[in-house]
């Protein structure tokens, strides 16, 4: 049935909305879940997941998992008091669910695709050596120490290995927390202290767009501010020697001495999986927890539902690691599903703006994954980039990760697509797990409306709070995005701060997860995201908090305070801008300090989230009980300020006078660079 749908969707364009033909009529009578779901199909369905969660997941959960020990309870959820469980008395091990239940039935079946930076030189890893990768590096952990519950820190760029690091923790039920390669040593450290590592793995080198850099320096620096660590594993990505210390050792080397059976360990559904940190609008990045069964159950359902995945499809999603995007469709989701799923190591534009369909055509993609950064970066090139390369494996485009503007969808769907693969832009989360609102093309009479995440997924229930903090009804209406259902994927806590947990999430909205999210539902009941409404920016697709980089601006013995927002940027969506108040005498030496802010940021966070400008001026917009007024800081720097709001709660309104002064004279001096 799912494949008589597919050859139903026509894709006709009706106004604005694309559309797909029904492929089954309604029934009266419930058809069983199973072949309900395999039908992709209807209203019930989803009307199913909300009203009766307990049926619908716990069906879901016994069909597609398998149990060491059945659970007995489906959910003991309480929202209001953030207690979230799933399948509470259940046993089993997501290696298995990934790896074990496959090699049974197609060992030889690729499990990974390793795309590396060098075009045409990829690796294709099989469901059967992957598990034996796996167990080898499990074994390998065990034999250093490794217990169940230890955590794990994956500083890797994405390779086989990398994934195999994953899965073998979950194989013995340590806890992984993957870091992105491109942070810092201080931001890896921080990581590092905070999870207590008792390990950590990492590369040689990195390589990326031609270029080599180097890991395990970042890696020698962090470990020395950090005592838990027991083991540093080196994994040999390039030739060239990495020195070793009395902590290191060679991964590959150590694997190899090692037996390629692993019995997994019998975990808990509630257990912990893994943890990965992510910025919030105030304090450091917070240790998100996600658990076994329900978060492996969300991956794997939405990534076939979603993206319409059939098993021996090749999914290529080109996210990283080191981002939720890449736990839960490029690892967990598509490995859970015994998909072919591709690990991406280039960029889009190496060694020319055509890789991304160069590389699609190679390795027969049939989902395409991405971030609208990327998008927005080639759309600038000629469409010749794309045309030259055959499309016709792909079926399905998804965008991640930041609102995806009308231009960067139309190119997308009309370009890439040939207008005839739907477009999925898919709204979600680290905390959430998985994707929760999202167009799902495969469904009957399914419609698709341009750059809108559109439907919620089944279990998924949005509310948009107005200002008083009561939901808005009805359609045409925007508010403050909620959900207001617990789903198996939802994270359980902030690691040992579960008070942090309420205070972010459940405390705005009593009884409902609040995103930080703003959203429109439109006439006809769809669902727009508008952005974040706290101190959250997102460049290209990174979660960044304003706050993280002010402390580490202000740690500059110069700088008494600062106030970052952020600004639009035509490819990167947003940039951070830096207002930057100095000490008198250090005036004369403005440019060296701001240099110095510049390495500040790269050192304590990472490049990515050094601001793009800088604007010193003598004071901040204060309210009259000192808080600064980031809001009108943000108008001036959009050059909004026509309208700057309501400023009565202003210490001193000729401050506002003197910053667009400022700022005047600041762009003057960027045009004059630029000519
Ligand atoms: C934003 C990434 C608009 C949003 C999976 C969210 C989006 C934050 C979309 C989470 C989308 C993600 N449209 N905005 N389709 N997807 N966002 O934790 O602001 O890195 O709150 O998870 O990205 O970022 P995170």
């Amino acid at each position: 049935m799912a494949a008589l749908c597919r050859s139903l969707f026509h894709g006709f364009v009706k106004g604005n909305v694309y559309r797909q033909t029904s492929c089954r009529s309604g029934s009266s009578v419930r058809p069983p879940l199973s072949s309900m779901l395999a039908a992709a199909s209807c209203p019930e369905l989803r009307r199913l997941s909300v009203e009766e969660p307990e049926v619908f997941w716990g069906s879901v959960a016994r069909e597609r998992l398998r149990w060491i020990r059945p659970f007995q309870q489906v959910k003991d959820c309480d929202m209001s008091r953030g207690k979230v469980s799933w399948f509470l008395g259940g046993q089993l091990n997501v290696s298995v669910n990934c790896l074990d239940v496959h090699v049974e039935k197609h060992p030889e079946r690729a499990a990974l695709i390793w795309e590396r930076d060098e075009p045409g030189t990829e690796v294709k890893v099989t469901y059967r050596e992957l598990l034996e990768m796996t167990c080898r590096l499990a074994n390998t952990l065990k034999s250093h120490g490794v217990r169940k519950g230890d955590r794990v820190a994956i500083y890797m760029p994405v390779s086989p290995t990398a994934v195999a690091a994953m899965l073998a923790c979950a194989r013995i039920g340590a806890v992984h927390t993957v870091v992105f390669a491109g942070f810092s040593s201080e931001a890896l450290a921080g990581r590092i202290q905070d999870a207590e590592c008792k390990v950590v793995l990492t590369c040689n080198q990195g390589v990326r767009a031609g270029r080599l850099f180097d890991l395990k320096s970042p890696v020698d620096t962090a470990v020395k501010s950090c005592p838990s660590v027991q083991h540093v594993f080196v994994s040999q990505r390039t030739t060239s020697p990495a020195p070793m210390g009395k902590l290191d050792v060679q991964l590959e080397e150590a694997m190899e001495k090692e037996s390629a059976i692993c019995p997994p360990e019998p975990m808990d559904s509630e257990d912990m999986l893994f943890m990965l940190y992510t910025s919030g609008s105030t304090g450091k990045p917070k240790g998100i927890v996600h658990t076994q069964a329900g978060y492996l159950l969300y991956t794997a359902l939405t990534h076939q539902y979603v993206f319409d995945c059939q098993p021996g499809d090749v999914f290529g999603c080109v996210a990283d690691i080191g981002w939720i995007t890449g736990h839960s469709y490029v690892v967990y989701g598509p490995l859970c599903n015994g998909t072919t799923t591709m690990l991406f190591e280039s960029t889009p534009v190496y060694p020319d703006p055509g890789r991304y369909w160069e590389t699609v055509e190679r390795l027969g993609i049939n989902q395409f994954y991405g971030a609208p950064t990327a998008i927005r970066l080639l759309l600038k090139y000629d469409e010749s980039w794309v045309r030259k390369y055959n499309r016709s494996s792909l079926r399905t485009l998804g965008s991640v990760g930041e609102p995806i503007n009308h231009e960067a969808w139309d190119w997308f769907y009309n370009v890439v697509g040939d207008g005839r693969c739907p477009v999925v832009d898919t709204w979600w989360q680290t905390e959430t797990g998985g994707i929760c609102i999202a167009p799902r093309p495969a469904e009957q009479g399914a419609e698709i409306v341009p750059a809108m995440a559109m439907r919620p997924f089944f279990g998924i229930q949005p509310v948009l709070m107005g200002e008083e903090g009561r939901p808005v009804s009805g359609n045409d209406v925007s508010g403050a995005l909620c959900l207001s259902q617990p789903w198996p994927g939802i994270a359980r806590t902030i690691f040992r701060d579960h008070q942090r947990y309420m205070d972010v999430y459940f405390k705005a909205y009593p009884g409902h997860y609040f995103t930080g999210d703003g959203a429109y539902r439109s006439p006809e009941g769809y669902y727009q995201i508008t952005g974040r409404m706290d101190d959250v920016i997102n460049v290209s697709g990174h979660r960044l908090g304003t706050a993280e980089i002010e402390d580490a601006l202000d740690e500059h013995p110069a700088v008494p305070e600062t106030a970052v927002v952020s600004v639009s940027h035509d490819i990167k969506g947003e940039v951070p801008f830096a207002f930057v108040v100095l000490k008198d005498d250090a005036s004369l030496e403005q440019m060296a300090v701001l240099e110095e802010l510049r390495g500040l940021v790269a050192s304590k966070i990472a490049k990515y989230a050094v601001p793009n400008h800088f604007l010193v001026v003598k004071r901040l917009p204060k309210t009259r009980s000192g808080k600064i007024m980031r809001r009108i800081l943000r108008k001036i720097a959009m050059e909004q300020t026509d309208n700057l709001g309501d400023l009565s709660t202003l210490d001193d309104p000729s401050v506002i006078t003197e910053i667009i002064q400022a700022h005047t004279h600041y762009k003057n001096q960027h045009k004059k660079k630029k000519n």
